[in-house]
């Protein structure tokens, strides 16, 4: 995975709301926040479950297993939860009204 990859139309990506998708088998999340599409890894550092299918407010996605919160610019995990690690950060670029995300270390 070293190439960026078309993952959304721009207008996919609503505020408020995760939007989630997969590169290669990796499960990501989009999201749209204080006029930029961020891109983080959708699954929760404690437990296999999809972070997009918790809370999203403020900035933090919360996990809807045990509650666990992580920064979605940062993909930092906030102290509070049975989860410590943080979660990975994806760079994101829109060409052309497509979202393309680089899931590539
Ligand atoms: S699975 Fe996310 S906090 Fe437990």
């Amino acid at each position: 995975m070293t190439d960026w990859t078309r993952v959304a139309d721009e207008g996919d990506v609503t505020e408020g709301e995760p939007f989630p998708t997969e590169i290669d088998g990796v499960e990501i999340a989009l999201y749209r926040m204080e006029g930029d599409i961020l891109a983080m890894g959708d699954i929760c550092t404690h437990e296999h479950v999809r972070l997009s299918t918790g809370w999203f407010e403020d900035g933090r996605i919360e996990c809807p297993l045990h509650q666990s919160c992580f920064e979605v610019r940062t993909g930092k995990c906030v102290p509070g939860g049975p989860a410590w690690q943080d979660v990975p950060v994806y760079a994101v670029k829109i060409k052309d009204g497509e979202i393309y995300v680089k899931a590539s270390s």
